[in-house]
């Protein structure tokens, strides 16, 4: 399969009159259908990097690729399409409007389009809950569901366009491990089952062991691109 995300000697430099790089000449391939897994320490440049790569932020410099596009080249209109379009995003502190339910949430990236609600799309939305084990508190409001819940609906909502690529920033960064657990074989399985390409920080080596992929970040630089040990055996 080919590459759905590459990036060429990405630079990225915060500030004007005091700089700091961030990123440095980072080049890196994303096969499409992998699931991937970013690690590294406090401040490295995991974040950064994973916005760049989700063409949130721009590099100083460097070249991205998304799905066969040159992101430079793109309009502001288109870029905002291909975002909406190919990539799902999956926070640590989810996002959840609160005054929605979850269903209403995981409709929410479907809306935004300004297109009509019809019964095919309203009969995904319903697969996707319960695909994620939330058939039966679908109609709670956004807050009143546990944190493991709502992350699982954050998930829910990343694939409501059925995105190409998920991008999770710490999805699981503020639960307990049995929910940790729950969410990375969601994750997993979307992956396998719809082919879905994943990249996802952590700082559970646990989890990371589980990628096809781990990609370690010291500095701001790639320093190991290397597959588990899980592979080699
Ligand atoms: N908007 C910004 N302006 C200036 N510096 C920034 C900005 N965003 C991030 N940084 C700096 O860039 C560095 C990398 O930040 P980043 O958020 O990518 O780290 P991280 O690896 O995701 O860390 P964590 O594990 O704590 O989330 C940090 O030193 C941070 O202070
Ligand atoms: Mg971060």
């Amino acid at each position: 399969m080919g590459n759905i995300i590459e990036i060429r000697n990405v630079n990225k430099i915060y500030g004007s009159t005091v700089k700091t790089q961030v990123l440095h000449d980072i080049s890196l391939d994303i096969e499409a259908g992998s699931f991937n897994a970013i690690i590294g320490e406090s401040g490295s440049g995991k974040s950064t990097l994973l916005n760049i790569l989700g063409s949130l932020d721009d590099p100083t410099d460097g070249y991205i690729r998304i799905d066969n596009r040159q992101i430079s080249e793109l309009s502001k209109k288109e870029l905002a399409l291909l975002r909406n379009e190919t990539i799902g995003f999956v926070f640590q502190f989810h996002y959840l409007l609160p005054e929605f339910t979850a269903i209403e949430n995981v409709l929410m990236p479907y809306k935004i389009k300004g297109k009509k609600v019809t019964g095919e799309i309203m009969a995904r939305a319903n697969e996707l809950m319960e695909m994620v084990g939330l058939s039966d508190v679908k109609h709670n409001l956004a807050n009143n569901m546990s944190g493991g819940q709502q992350q699982r609906t954050a998930i829910a909502r990343a694939l409501m366009n059925n995105p190409k690529i998920i991008l999770a920033d710490e999805p699981t960064g503020n639960l307990d491990s049995g929910s940790t657990e729950v969410i990375y074989e969601l994750m997993r399985s979307v992956n396998k089952e719809m082919g879905t390409t994943f990249i996802t920080i952590t700082h559970d080596q646990r989890i990371a062991d589980k990628a096809d992929r781990i990609i370690e970040i010291v500095d701001g630089r790639v320093m190991e691109s290397r597959r588990p040990a899980l592979e080699a055996v």
